[in-house]
């Protein structure tokens, strides 16, 4: 094993140079006009699965983008394990934002910054060269090994889940080992064990079937963006809980045990206030952020259109405004029942003086893991083996829509070692990795494989 590791060890490198490439591609699953780079990068995948020594290796068509999967069952008697992660990135913008162009890598005090750098190629790549370095060194694995590495999760995973009903005996699996989320802090080996899920929702408001002169009609008609805006304002209360009827109903409550485990996580507010650059924190009232983010459901609205936004003033009252709005939701909470309170709520509050649309984007399931698998087992000695210290258990705020369809589907524990950090910009301009937290991600890699065959 200490050979898999110096291998590794001396290859940062290469592997930083071949992230790079992968880096390059934008494989932005949302943009139509990207659709030839998301193939090109499920192309670029396979052929670093084959490089790595996977044996077989196929790249599956969907209704939207491919998925790519390899496999190598070479040690039969021994478990296997289901690698899952995702090639597609999210949009670059606001590119002018960006300190360099998000599809050109850098690497600046140890991290290498474009987008999907952390979320997720970066740590996809992890599991490509921990497997690597086995056939390298060792000529097998220890055990059966499984890719399934997707181009849709930044838009729902919307096709991965009918191919994994439809494939279940090619992804069957002992467990699913995924790194798509964080570490808790630098330096400290993290454990995931409940996820949120989402319902996002777009709601259109329409008035006036066209635009109107702002002087000649307005306090005649009702304003969308007016309306729009006074909606969204009613979706909370003054105690910032949610006022959709029936919104909490299935929402676990947390207990003393867990509340505990958070406050010796010793998570400092000011901390967290003064990194996002906001004089003061704000949320549900009487929940902490870590509560108010991993086991509150929570509604923000994520964008919002209408009306004139250009260079100057036009005097104006729009025909339609839109908002794209999204719920973070907790277990037991379901996105399709919360999708239909809401749709019926905004329909409820809506004025008679406009006309609205709802529309259910996309959902996932909140998730939660039991810590008691074996698999659950081997990363805690894995991930502590590779940092030299004690493993922490947290929850996460994100979402990854599939996590609940390996559960449900698979029947297979999920493992949730992520290797980012919450600061990385994810989402956001200047995305970026850190490189010793790449390092510590391939050996913690081979560390788990080598662990959960015995
Ligand atoms: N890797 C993230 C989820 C995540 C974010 C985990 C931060 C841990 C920390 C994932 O790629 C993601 O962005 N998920 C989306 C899902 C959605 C588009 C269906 C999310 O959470 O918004
Ligand atoms: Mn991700
Ligand atoms: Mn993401």
């Amino acid at each position: 094993m200490q050979e898999v590791i110096n291998y590794i060890e001396n290859n940062q490198q290469n592997y930083i140079e071949e992230l790079k490439e992968f880096l390059k591609i934008p494989s932005i699953s949302t943009s139509i006009e990207n659709k030839s780079e998301v193939n090109r990068c499920a192309d670029f995948v396979a052929s670093k699965l084959k490089d790595a020594g996977m044996s077989h290796v196929e790249i599956f068509k969907t209704e939207g983008h491919p998925l790519v999967y390899g496999e190598w069952l070479g040690a039969p008697g021994k478990p296997t394990v289901l690698i899952y992660g995702h090639y597609d990135v999210q949009p670059a913008d606001p590119i002018e934002l960006w300190d360099s162009p998000p599809f050109e890598p850098v690497i600046k005090d140890g991290k290498i910054f474009a987008r999907g750098a952390t979320d997720d190629k970066g740590q996809v790549f992890m599991h490509i060269k921990s497997v690597e370095a086995f056939f390298k060194v060792e000529g097998s694995l220890p055990l059966n090994v499984k890719f399934i590495i997707e181009g849709e999760e930044e838009i729902g995973s919307e096709n991965l889940e009918p191919f994994i009903i439809q494939h279940l005996e090619l992804l069957k699996c002992d467990a699913v080992l995924i790194s798509d989320t964080a570490l808790y802090e630098e330096g400290i080996p993290t454990l995931t064990y409940g996820l949120r899920g989402l319902s996002y929702m777009e709601v259109e408001v329409t008035g006036p079937q066209r635009d109107l002169h702002s002087g000649t009609f307005g306090g005649a008609v009702g304003n969308p963006i007016n309306v729009l805006a006074e909606m969204i304002a009613k979706l909370h209360d003054k105690n910032g809980r949610i006022t959709i009827p029936h919104f909490y109903d299935d929402v676990l409550t947390l207990t003393k045990k867990e509340k505990d485990n958070f406050k010796r996580l010793k998570f400092s507010e000011k901390k967290f206030a003064k990194e996002l650059g906001v004089a003061e924190l704000t949320g549900e009232k009487g929940f902490s952020s870590l509560e108010r983010t991993w086991v509150r459901p929570t509604l923000d609205c994520n964008g919002i259109t209408g009306g004139f936004t250009g260079q100057g003033a036009k005097t104006v009252i729009a025909s339609k405004a839109l908002a794209k709005i999204s719920m973070r939701l907790v277990p037991n909470q379901d996105p399709v029942k919360v999708a239909k309170e809401f749709e019926k709520y905004i329909k409820k509050i809506a004025p008679k003086t406009v006309k609205v649309t709802v529309k259910n984007l996309h959902g996932a399931y909140p998730v939660l893991i039991p810590l008691t698998d074996h698999s659950t087992i081997a990363a805690t000695k894995a991930m502590e083996k590779a940092f030299g210290k004690k493993m922490v258990f947290i929850r996460e705020g994100g979402s990854v829509p599939i996590v609940t369809t390996f559960v449900k589907k698979l029947k297979a524990p999920t493992v949730l070692m992520g290797l980012g950090l919450n600061s990385e910009n994810l989402h956001s301009p200047n995305e970026h990795f850190n490189l010793n937290h790449f390092r510590l991600g391939i050996i913690s890699s081979a560390y788990f494989l080598k662990e959960y065959s015995l």
